[in-house]
């Protein structure tokens, strides 16, 4: 699990200086972290900039010696290759950071659990459907998070047609999330009660494991946000947090209006706390609180989806 620090995407700092003590790239160094970049951005719309290069090829340096690579050029002609397609994905895991934590802007769980919640379980003791997701869930806190607050206030919801899909475009976070066992210390992220009812102690020293409960009411799944969604049915909420902001302005757009297409009316959308959606892009998501969103199709003619100019 990489904790390394984000790779921010151009918008995201417009103005910064490149760093000072960056040495320049030979002709050669430049035309690997292109290419790196371009399959970055190909692979998974990350957007990388050339002030990045020093973290990438440093993040690259380490695949090189899992492989037994010599170098970077030999490293760029393997994912350039027909026989890349494994370490692409090996890549986007190297260039994507993971940092998360349990209850991360507890501000979103709170509004779900207040405003959102009592409906869908309302819908769900009906016979209704009520599907959830945590959209670039790293190794699943938001999701086990998710799942603590629903448990709480309907402990019956594995019982009743509730799910939480749980996706990353990063197969290896992806097993750390599903096996849902973190290190002792980040318990302290969890109120005492809630450790005790939703954790046991895991089988490794200073371990602890969600427990099945929370498991159950998860899906973990790998999906590249920039891919085909299989997904069938709408969402009641979407969590998609710090993720988009590696992606450019137009991407992140897309994704937006991509998300309107798969919510249900009335559903949740929760950003990062540095991402937002700019209010000239789409009508169909209306603000109503800290980069928190309810999808609200209008229905006005000519008025859905995105504004025209
Ligand atoms: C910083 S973590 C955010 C985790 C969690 N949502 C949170 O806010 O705490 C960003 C996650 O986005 C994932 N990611 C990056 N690009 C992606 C893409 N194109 N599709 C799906 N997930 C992606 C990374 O693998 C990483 O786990």
């Amino acid at each position: 699990m990489s904790h390394a620090a984000p790779i921010p995407y151009p918008d995201a700092r417009p103005t910064s200086p490149p760093p000072a003590a960056t040495p320049p790239l030979s002709a050669d160094q430049r035309a690997q972290f292109d290419a790196i970049a371009r399959i970055a951005h190909t692979e998974a719309a990350l957007s990388i900039l050339p002030e990045k290069a020093a973290v990438v090829f440093s993040r690259i340096g380490k695949r090189l010696r899992a492989l037994g690579l010599p170098d970077a050029a030999t490293y760029v002609a393997l994912i350039e290759g027909p026989n890349g397609t494994q370490e692409r994905e090996n890549l986007i895991s190297a260039l994507t950071t993971n940092v998360t934590s349990f209850f991360r802007e507890n501000h979103h769980f709170e509004h779900f659990a207040n405003q959102i919640l009592p409906t869908l379980e309302r819908r769900a003791r009906a016979g209704g459907r009520v599907r959830l997701w945590s959209a670039a869930c790293s190794s699943g806190q938001e999701a086990y998070s998710l799942a603590m607050v629903i448990l709480e206030q309907f402990p019956e919801a594995s019982r009743y047609d509730l799910r939480i899909l749980a996706t990353d475009v990063d197969r290896q976070i992806l097993t750390a999330a599903r096996a849902g066992i973190y290190p002792a210390d980040l318990a302290e992220q969890i109120a005492p009660a809630r450790r005790k009812r939703f954790f046991n102690p895991a089988v490794g020293e200073h371990e602890i494991e969600a427990a099945p409960e929370l498991k159950s009411l998860i899906a973990f799944n790998r999906l590249n946000l920039m891919s085909n969604w299989p997904m069938t049915g709408r969402f009641d909420a979407i969590f998609c947090r710090n993720v988009m902001i590696y992606f450019d302005q137009g991407t992140q757009k897309k994704l937006i209006d991509r998300f309107a297409g798969v919510c249900s009316p009335g559903a949740a959308l929760y950003l990062g706390h540095s991402e937002r959606i700019d209010p000239a892009s789409t009508r169909d998501f209306q603000q109503v609180g800290q980069t928190t969103f309810t999808y609200l199709p209008n229905t006005e003619p000519g008025k859905s989806g995105p504004q025209q100019e």
